[in-house]
């Protein structure tokens, strides 16, 4: 079936939710570390009304295709056919939602009711990659403007990409924005950055715009759900090295103090989790004691994901080229914050064979390097720094209360087959239903192999049957975390 994640985030691990829930209709067992709770299959109803809306903005997005493959332009279409198409799924889309929004909204109270009033502990969201609002400025002009998203932008302004591809020196390992302009994450310490990719169409681009809902029928206020959106552009040493890390601390001590020096739960999705691990590492353990509550990390790739690669080499469109590949390509190349999901030996055998090429030649998870030298020596670079973080601690794990949750059961992509060339699209390896469709069981559940120690209680949980980016929509994941951090 078509979707929408073919348009756009998914250079990447999206959070954006175009992905639509999968069905899995034969509950699958998993074998599991014996101290997790045994694994809870959801089980997802098809929604036609979101299905055929997401049709009807393929069709449209297709409308402002104006490059052919090569990324020369077409005729101009019908730009009024366009306008009015896009009026109606506006008005559908938005119609939807607001029902979506009032059924998380009531749900939150049912289960703030169940919990006998669950413990409003402070909330903290730490977004996944491309999943944080961005907004820039150019030096020449006075405003800022949300760059990151706003899909007609993505799918339509050939500049876009120009003005949002990072670029990297090899000699100083800094990243730099394209000339001229300034990119920051948008409005850090609300939830605007963190809720929805591009408020416009949010119906599509969920992120963790369902979940505030939910708590804001738990009762939550804004002072105790607050958002810390990143420039995932970037890779996380360079979140150190721009001050981003320096406020994020900020924003959690904050966060405590106007609660009432209350310690706050840190909820990431994906990439965010890495990040967070990160920030937890280099701190104090005075400072993890006396500010985090618990960390919830849904979804991370400890490990990486094999996904990103096809990202680097060949550029990912999914099939539908409604973005040309390369266009997606070149982005991704330019970007330490997708290259550093590339499958790495935290978890991996070094020895993995992620990639084979033309002549049969071969490369793990060691010399992945070697290759994005070949495609592009920039790429190369990138992932030559980003691919020993700095910041691992001998432990590296979070050093808190965690309560590591993923989801499992759908086919995922483990390896490509590149041999009719690096520029074709690859043959796919999938592994049968071990992983969430953009990570591999592996890196999600590495966090299986940390323990509880006095201190610390650590605890997992795996759900069955449902995508990457579907676990931010689902009521059950919901409830397990009230249930297991918010309720005292
Ligand atoms: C679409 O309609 C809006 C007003 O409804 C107008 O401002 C805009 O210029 C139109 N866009 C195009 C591309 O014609
Ligand atoms: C990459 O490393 C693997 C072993 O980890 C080896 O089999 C393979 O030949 C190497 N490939 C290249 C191109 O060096």
């Amino acid at each position: 079936m078509k979707s929408l994640s073919l348009l756009l985030l998914c250079i990447l691990l999206c959070a954006s939710t175009f992905v639509h829930a999968v069905n899995i209709n034969t509950p699958i067992s998993i074998k599991t570390d014996p101290d997790m709770d045994y694994p809870e299959t959801i089980v997802t109803s098809p929604n036609p009304e979101f299905e055929q809306l997401e049709e009807m903005a393929l069709g449209l997005f297709s409308f402002c295709d104006r490059y052919n493959r090569d990324g020369t332009e077409k005729n101009t279409k019908n730009v009024a056919f366009f306008n009015e198409t896009l009026t109606l799924l506006k008005q559908k889309s938005d119609n939807l939602q607001w029902r979506q929004d009032i059924d998380a909204i009531l749900l939150g109270k049912e289960m703030n009711e169940k919990y006998t009033n669950a413990v409003k502990k402070p909330v903290v969201l730490i977004p996944g990659i491309t999943a944080s609002g961005l907004v820039a400025k150019f030096d020449i002009a006075s405003n800022w403007f949300k760059i990151w998203a706003n899909m007609w932008d993505i799918v339509c302004q050939d500049s876009l990409f120009k003005n949002f591809e990072p670029s990297f020196d090899p000699n100083t390992k800094k990243f730099k924005n394209a000339e001229g302009i300034n990119i920051l994450p948008h409005d850090f310490g609300g939830v605007e950055g963190v809720d929805y990719i591009d408020q416009t169409f949010k119906l599509f681009t969920n992120v963790f715009g369902k979940m505030i809902n939910y708590f804001t029928g738990l009762g939550y206020k804004s002072h105790q759900i607050r958002g810390a959106p990143y420039d995932w552009r970037l890779p996380i040493q360079s979140l150190f090295d721009n001050g981003w890390m320096s406020k994020f601390q900020q924003l959690i001590e904050d966060t405590y103090t106007n609660n009432g020096n209350q310690r706050v739960v840190l909820i990431s999705h994906s990439m965010g989790g890495l990040v967070t691990t990160a920030f937890l590492n280099t701190m104090t353990e005075a400072w993890r004691d006396q500010y985090i509550d618990t960390f919830v990390p849904m979804s991370a790739p400890w490990s990486g994901a094999p996904k990103s690669i096809e990202n680097v080499v060949s550029g990912e469109s999914m099939g539908w080229g409604i973005i040309p590949k390369w266009r997606l390509r070149n982005f991704a190349r330019t970007s330490g914050g997708v290259i550093q999901l590339i499958p790495n030996d935290y978890v991996y055998d070094q020895n993995k064979i992620v990639v084979v090429g033309p002549g049969n030649e071969r490369f793990s998870v060691s010399n992945i390097t070697t290759l994005f030298s070949r495609v592009d020596p920039i790429a190369g670079a990138i992932h030559e720094f980003v691919k020993h973080p700095a910041i691992r601690t001998p432990e590296n794990k979070p050093l808190v209360n965690t309560l590591c949750i993923y989801t499992t059961g759908v086919d995922t992509v483990s390896a490509f087959d590149y041999s009719m060339g690096y520029d074709r699209s690859p043959r796919q390896y999938m592994n049968a239903k071990k992983g969430d469709g953009t990570v591999p069981f592996e890196s999600l559940a590495s966090c299986n192999s940390w323990s509880s120690s006095d201190k610390h209680r650590l605890v997992k949980k795996e759900f069955s049957g449902v995508e990457h980016a579907a676990i931010l929509k689902e009521a059950k994941v919901f409830e397990y975390i009230v249930k297991n951090v918010l309720k005292q």
